[in-house]
């Protein structure tokens, strides 16, 4: 079973309530007909009814009508949700008004719905800037307990002969969210990593926090931040198998392992690779996508309380059904890690 089948097998039998903020979005609409088709989620739509019901039709989709539709434009959905993002922001200085006016952006309204138990994740940004998405996500869902930051994985699935990871599947965090992560926030990165790589890659995690040094190579103060983020992460989850202070082939080679590092307890079998700022994850992933014909699944964002995605803008109908189907794994995943 390849891993989308196996994603799909778990979505389709606990089907989780996706919101999508983009409601009128055809490409997003598409990718919403089809997740209804296959009965691997409920969805709801944010957008005006009539709206979203011309664009179902003229795109001749047949399966539009088993969504919920939430108008934003609804006074009784504004009284609904509304007190609930004052409560959140008043310290932040917030007004009623405002309250009421950022609860009409769907991209606040989808996240107060999830915040209120009215669903279980969230996928946007066919249309909004990724920025947009993820402050919206910050500031209403806000992170996991003991988790202060949010960051992106991406589930690297390797062509077939490149037997790295476990059975060709690595993941790599952060790549898309925080550009200066410290040593706390590297070590909430690491164990956010552990569990995507448990609920969406379905592998169990072996963490490496990657650097220039291998257990003291070279010295250097960012050396000395990932030495600092992996006490932390041992700290914070004791029972994770993670090592700190690794270069990449130490930790992915068993040979290179057995020289530069024989006492890691990853012994050069690493699925998990945590990068030491977003400068390297993101370059990382992308040189590994383009030279080595790997398949990049992702972004997945990771330590929220609840899921959201951000989806590119360029993002095709398929992308979107996959971005759908990882968030109800993670919703269901958070819900059996509760
Ligand atoms: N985790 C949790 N909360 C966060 C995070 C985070 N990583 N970053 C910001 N926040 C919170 C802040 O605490 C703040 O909350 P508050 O309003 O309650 O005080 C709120 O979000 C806004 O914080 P700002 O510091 O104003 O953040 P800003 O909105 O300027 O930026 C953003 C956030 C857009 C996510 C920024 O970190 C960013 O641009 N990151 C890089 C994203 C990117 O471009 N990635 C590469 C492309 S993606 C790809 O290639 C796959």
């Amino acid at each position: 079973m390849s891993l989308f089948e196996k994603l799909s097998a778990k979505a389709k039998s606990c089907p989780q309530r996706i919101v999508l903020p983009e409601g009128t979005e055809p490409r997003t609409l598409t990718a919403a007909d089809r997740i209804l088709g296959d009965g691997l989620a409920e969805i709801i739509l944010i957008g005006a009814p009539d709206e979203i019901m011309h664009m179902a039709s003229e795109l001749k989709l047949d399966n539009i009508g088993k969504a919920t539709i939430v108008n934003p434009a609804d006074e009784a959905v504004i009284d609904r949700y509304a007190p609930l993002l004052l409560e959140l922001r008043r310290s932040k200085g917030m007004t009623e008004e405002e309250s009421r006016l950022t609860t009409a952006n769907p991209l606040y309204l989808g996240c107060l719905m999830v915040k209120a138990g009215d669903a279980d994740g969230q996928v946007a940004g066919a249309m909004n800037t990724t920025g947009n998405v993820l402050r919206a996500a910050f500031q209403v869902i806000k992170t996991q307990p003991g988790i202060s930051v949010v960051s992106g994985a991406f589930i690297m699935l390797l062509p077939e002969g490149l037997k790295f990871g476990t059975n060709g599947i690595l993941v790599f965090a952060d790549c898309a969210v925080v550009p200066d992560p410290d040593a706390s926030e590297l070590a909430q990165i690491a164990v956010s990593a552990a569990q995507t790589a448990r609920d969406i890659a379905g592998i169990e995690p072996r963490v490496a926090l990657l650097s220039f040094s291998t257990k003291g190579s070279a010295r250097h103060e960012r050396v000395n931040k990932v030495i600092e983020a992996g006490r932390i992460a041992h700290e914070m989850a004791p029972n994770l198998i993670i090592d700190a202070e690794l270069q990449a082939d130490a930790a992915i080679v068993p040979n290179v392992a057995n020289t530069k590092a024989p006492n890691s307890s990853l012994n050069g079998r690493a699925n998990v690779l945590v990068f030491p700022s977003l400068e390297v994850g993101n370059i990382a992933y992308k040189l590994v996508q383009r030279l080595g014909g790997v398949q990049a699944v992702g972004p997945v964002l990771q330590g929220l309380a609840a899921p959201v995605n951000d989806l590119s803008r360029g993002a095709f109908p398929e992308d979107i059904y996959k971005t759908i189907i990882i968030t109800a794994n993670q919703a269901i995943g958070l819900k059996e890690n509760a």
